[in-house]
Parts: structure tokens; C-alpha cells; sequence
């Protein structure tokens, strides 16, 4: 693009984005707090799914002191069911990291902001720009997508070398005078249009300078990453439910010492509020009866029969998870230093990933159908 055009296409992007970028939420703010939050549950997390967590988190946490004073706890309860927890627990250490080092002032220049937990690249560049008008492109998957087709670039855009190369793509076209919605703008494009598949081309205010669409090779841009390998992994859980209709969770490791029953259990499952739940070696009764023999530290298990429950399965990233989940009736629940119960409705109330949380609808939708057979 020689310079008259690079003028013509920010115009026209820009044009496009004042008048049909959607309304959302932290479009009608210029507190870098709010914007941060966004941009930081945004991340691997479909608009329409952040939207309602993200107004309860704010009506919970209006400013950066809010979030730094809160319990933990608290923070990681409105935060459960989004995923990638790691995000509320830095988003709450960054809060509080501004109250100590900034005097409770969100920091202004991005070499601050990307000073704080949790905050690489792109959410530094997010917030600087769309909050104090930085000149800083951001890069995230939906903008390297755009790039990719406007250029017509092929190979795995994550590559390292490739991808500094459409760092630099980015930070030229980046209007100077509006780089907060410029950003957006770019963001909006291919979250609404240049969409991975099917992009709807014919209204896109930019075809006119896309060398994919000159060359026919939109559909077939971003060329397919190289996938990591899925990586499966089998677990068992025991919901244990006494003859008050009590289920039993397990604490987040940290907030006490680990539990016996809980030796085995991926990081990847035990970062919240769980059931107890141990890997499967061989077969998933056998987990089972190692979970019982943790908790109960006798060997009573055998006294114990489990009844299984639909198997859950949930992705993460590349790791596959297959839950065998056990319903086990009992006439007392383990006394566990640090560990909650009560009935399982409440206990969804906890901090639990959604993967508890299927587990716990399996067991209670068993429950409801063995009271009925009665
Ligand atoms: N995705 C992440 N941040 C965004 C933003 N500010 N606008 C549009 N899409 C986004």
C-alpha cells in the first residue's frame, strides 16, 4: 500500500467501524480498569459468554481496590464457568500490585501496564491504546487472520517469525491519530466478517485491498496450524452424598494442606473447588476404591458401592479430559479439615470449574431419578 492508500484503507475501516461496530458493554467506558477486565476475559472467550460475567464482576468490582481487597474466593466465584482461572487470579494480583506500586492509579504507559501479573503483549497493548490513545497494535488471533488474508500470507501464522512479521504488518497500518479504534476496529473485522469460516467478503469495507480475495484464497487462509497433539487424560470422581443429601468438595490446594484421597489429581482439576478425584491407572473402580481408602483412611471401601454416572468429558485447550464420575451414598461424610459440604445446589454455588459442575448435574439428575423410582 503506497501512502495514499494506507489512507484509504484506515478511513474505510474506520468508517465502517463507527457505524456498525456492536454495542457492547466496555464500549461505553474510558476507565482502563473496566477495559482491562474486558480485554482480559475476552481472551479465549466468545463475546456473548463474557458479557453477563462481565457486568456481575464489575457490579461486584467497580474499581481496582474493589478487586485487590476482595477474598480470593470471591473473585474466583464470579469468575467460575469462564475458564482459565490463572486469568482471575492475576487479574486480582495485577489489582493489587496497583494499589502498592501506583497509588491506587492505573499506571498509563504500557511499559507499567505490561509491568503487571498477567499482562503480556496484547492485553498491554489493548488497554494502552483504547484507554490513553498509545500507538501500540494489538496482535490476537482474530487480527493475524485479517493480516494473513490481506496479504495473502501462508504457512502457520504462529510461528514465531511470522508472527513478529505481522507484528510489524500491524503496528504500520495502525491509524496514528485513533489507534484505540483502530484496534478495535481490526478486532471487530475478524470477529464479524473476516470470520475463519465462510468470511462474508462482499461486505467487508476493505476488499478492495485483500490479495486473498484477488487470488481467491480467502476460504482457505489462515492456512491450518499444525495441531498440538490431544493429549487424553482418564479420571475418576467420587460425588459422596450422606442421608442429609450432603456432597463433599475438596479446597483448592493452598488454602489448606492436601488431602489424602487427593494425591493424584491434575492440577488441571484440584485449582478449584472439586470432588474428590484421583487419575485411572487401570479401571475406573479401582480409582474409586483408592479415592474411598484416602478419605476414609481404612479400608472400609469395601463397604462402599459406587454407582456410576453418565462419563463427562471436557476439553481444555489440547487436553481432553473423560471424568468417570461415581455417585457413592454414605452414612457419614469424611471430616476433612478445610473441605465443604452441603447439598449439592449449594455447593454449585462455589468456586467449581465447569467440569465440577457437570459432574455435579450428572449426580444430581441421578438423584432426583432414583427418588422418583421409590
Ligand atoms: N476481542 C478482544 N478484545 C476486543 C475488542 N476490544 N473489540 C473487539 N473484539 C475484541
Amino acid at each position: 500500500l503506497n501512502s495514499r492508500q494506507l489512507k484509504e484503507f484506515r478511513e474505510a475501516l474506520l468508517a465502517w467501524f463507527s457505524q456498525f461496530q456492536r454495542d457492547l458493554p466496555w464500549r461505553h467506558t474510558g476507565d482502563p480498569y473496566r477495559i482491562w477486565v474486558s480485554e482480559v476475559m475476552l481472551q479465549q472467550t466468545r463475546v456473548a459468554a463474557v458479557i453477563p460475567y462481565y457486568e456481575r464482576f464489575l457490579a461486584r468490582f467497580p474499581d481496582v481496590r474493589a478487586l485487590a481487597e476482595a477474598p480470593q474466593e470471591e473473585v474466583l466465584r464470579l469468575w467460575s464457568g469462564l475458564g482459565y482461572y490463572h486469568r482471575a487470579r492475576n487479574l486480582q494480583r495485577a489489582a493489587q500490585q496497583i494499589i502498592s506500586r501506583h497509588a491506587d492509579k492505573f499506571p498509563r504507559t504500557h511499559a507499567e501496564i505490561k509491568e503487571l501479573a498477567g499482562i503480556g503483549e496484547y492485553t498491554a497493548a489493548a488497554v494502552s491504546s483504547i484507554a490513553f490513545g498509545e500507538r501500540l497494535a494489538v496482535l490476537d488471533g482474530n487480527v493475524a487472520r485479517v493480516l494473513a488474508r490481506l496479504d495473502a500470507i501462508r504457512g502457520d501464522l504462529r510461528e514465531p517469525k511470522r508472527w513478529s512479521g505481522l507484528q510489524a504488518r500491524a503496528d504500520e497500518l495502525l491509524a496514528p491519530e485513533r489507534p484505540g479504534d483502530w484496534n478495535q476496529a481490526v478486532m471487530e473485522l475478524g470477529a464479524t466478517l473476516c470470520t475463519p469460516r465462510s468470511p462474508q467478503c462482499l461486505l467487508c469495507p476493505v476488499q478492495g485491498f485483500c490479495e486473498a480475495r484477488k487470488l481467491g484464497l480467502t476460504e482457505g487462509l489462515p492456512e491450518k496450524r499444525k495441531n498440538r497433539a490431544v493429549v487424553s487424560i482418564y479420571l475418576a470422581a467420587a460425588v459422596l452424598v450422606d442421608e442429609l443429601g450432603h456432597s463433599l468438595l475438596l479446597p483448592p490446594p493452598g488454602n489448606s494442606n492436601q488431602h489424602r484421597g487427593d494425591d493424584h489429581v491434575p492440577s488441571l482439576v484440584a485449582k478449584l473447588w472439586h470432588f474428590p478425584t484421583a487419575s485411572v491407572q487401570s479401571d475406573a473402580e479401582t480409582s474409586l476404591k483408592n479415592i474411598l481408602d484416602g478419605l476414609y483412611a481404612m479400608k472400609r471401601w469395601s463397604a462402599f458401592r459406587g454407582e456410576r454416572l453418565q462419563a463427562v468429558r471436557h476439553t481444555v485447550t489440547y487436553r481432553k479430559i473423560h471424568i468417570a464420575p461415581f455417585l457413592v451414598r454414605v452414612s457419614r461424610l469424611p471430616k476433612l479439615i478445610g473441605a465443604r459440604s452441603a447439598p449439592l445446589d449449594e455447593l454449585m454455588e462455589q468456586p467449581i470449574s465447569n467440569l465440577t459442575r457437570k459432574v455435579a448435574r450428572q449426580a444430581a439428575a441421578h438423584l432426583s431419578e432414583s427418588k422418583k423410582a421409590e
